[in-house]
């Protein structure tokens, strides 16, 4: 394979492996279109999606809870982890809450490729490292099933096109679980603007503003974790899907517009070193060795019709969680960051109005109806109502809420953005991975419970 860029390289050959590979890995040209496959068939009535998990760390975890509250419609079959122990944990909790105990795969890195093989799913998906998001998905699509992996999707812009180039081949559907595109505020802004109350989209700003080096960058006895690999190598808007999913709905990205170009700058590095100082002591490795991501990230994109994007990665500095999500078109704004609005003839003056009279009027249908099941589940409903929409998507066998082209225009701005770092902040062009479909493609609608 061309393309393909050997994972474990990037993680291992700490010199190399930051912008220098990204850069090696920058394929942009076009690809030749695979032939497309007829569309996926709907389920047989009343038949639960069967599922293979591949990696039950943290997130794994609560994918399962969230799955579990799906009640008959889901079927757990099979988990997948490198650690025997996480594989019997999960099969303990699964038995625990009254379902059959899932085959258990836990014989090295690989071992995912078997459990898409040998087992009789309708979906693989995976909550594993950034690093085995593409290997997994293109083993289970090419396995015959259906994929949906945790985010990023991918690393490289390499990887995006074999995500795109498999998930044509074989017709299958590469979906990105993301989960903040069913965020209450974020979906009641996506009927804001298909109703038109906020006029003609212009402008939206989102961050990835969340402090999380405890626990995420390094573990407590001061060792460095996959995600803080990343961070010591990788400079630029490493973790961009959670702030532009629910952007790109809202400005139809892939389905009548399209990022075009993108520019980023960071700030220098200082939180992960002070971080580690501060827990495992001044003389520690891990408080002395240089990290190359720089604690503020800021990413400006530019789309074919002309709409702008301020997107901030933002997680090595102390601060409150703020995902802000403001949406901004020709008649006023909804700032997430204050949860207030302003609409032009409606508000008063230039005064920030409440939400609530609003959220009562362009609530979204979905959050109308599944609220009470929703709350209590990860990240405010959210988790719950992205995973309610997959399964009966695949039930009825039409296509889900986003798919591979959304997947990898959402996460190819990580490796964009790093280009861009890397080299004083030039614009860099947005691959086509629609391959011009983008000006056809129907923009997400208000979609029903
Ligand atoms: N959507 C969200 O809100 C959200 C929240 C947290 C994490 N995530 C994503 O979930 C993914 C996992 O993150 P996490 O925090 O659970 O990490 P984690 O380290 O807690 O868990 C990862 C698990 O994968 C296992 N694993 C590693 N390599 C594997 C392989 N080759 N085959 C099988 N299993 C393997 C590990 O043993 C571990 O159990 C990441 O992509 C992350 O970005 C998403």
């Amino acid at each position: 394979m061309k393309r393909q860029l050997d994972r474990r390289e990037f993680l291992t050959s700490g010199s190399r492996a930051g912008a220098g590979l990204v850069f090696a890995g920058a394929a942009l040209a076009q690809a030749d279109a695979p032939q497309p496959q007829p569309a996926p068939q709907p389920q047989p009535a009343g038949a639960p999606v069967r599922i293979g998990l591949v990696g039950y760390g943290k997130r794994g975890r609560s994918l399962i809870s969230t799955l579990n509250a799906l009640g008959p419609d889901v079927e757990i079959r099979a988990v997948c982890d490198v650690l025997p122990e996480r594989v019997t944990e999960a099969q303990t909790a699964l038995e625990g809450m009254g379902r059959p105990k899932p085959t258990g795969y836990a014989q090295g890195e690989e071992d995912f490729r078997r459990l898409c093989e040998q087992e009789d799913l309708d979906i693989v998906m995976n909550a594993a490292p950034w690093h085995w998001h593409v290997p997994i998905c293109v083993a289970a699509m090419e396995a015959g099933k259906h994929t949906a992996t945790e985010v990023p999707a991918a690393v490289t812009v390499e990887e995006c096109w074999q995500l795109v180039d498999t998930a044509e081949k074989t017709g299958k559907h590469c979906v990105l679980l993301e989960n903040c595109c069913y965020f209450r505020n974020a979906m009641m802004v996506l009927n804001m603007v298909r109703n038109g109350l906020l006029g003609e989209m212009l402008h939206a700003e989102a961050g990835y503003q969340h402090y999380r080096i405890a626990n995420n960058v390094f573990d407590a006895e001061g060792n460095l974790l996959w995600c803080g690999e990343h961070e010591a190598r990788r400079d630029g808007c490493l973790y961009p899907t959670h702030q532009v999913g629910p952007v790109g709905q809202w400005m139809n990205i892939t389905r009548g517009d399209q990022f075009a170009y993108l520019v980023s700058m960071s700030s220098k590095s200082r939180g992960l070193n002070l971080f580690a100082a501060k827990h495992f002591g001044p003389e520690h490795p891990l408080a002395t060795r240089q990290y190359a991501l720089g604690d503020i990230n800021t990413t400006l994109i530019r789309t074919e019709n002309g709409l702008t994007i301020t997107l901030y990665h933002d997680t090595q500095a102390p601060r409150p969680y703020d995902l802000i999500y403001r949406a901004q078109g020709t008649n006023g704004l909804y700032m997430g960051t204050l949860d207030k609005i302003f609409i032009e003839g409606r508000s008063q003056g230039d005064q920030w109005e409440d939400i609530a009279p609003y959220l009562e009027e362009y609530e979204h249908p979905l959050w109308k109806a599944l609220q009470q099941n929703a709350l209590g589940h990860g990240h405010g409903g959210g988790d719950y109502i992205m995973m309610y929409r997959l399964i009966k998507c695949l039930q009825a066998g039409i296509e889900p809420d986003s798919d591979v082209y959304d997947a990898v225009a959402w996460s190819v701005i990580a490796p964009l953005s790093e280009m861009s770092v890397a080299d004083k902040s030039r614009p860099v062009d947005f691959p086509d991975f629609t391959r011009g479909k983008w000006r056809e493609r129907q923009p997400l609608g208000i979609v029903e419970a």
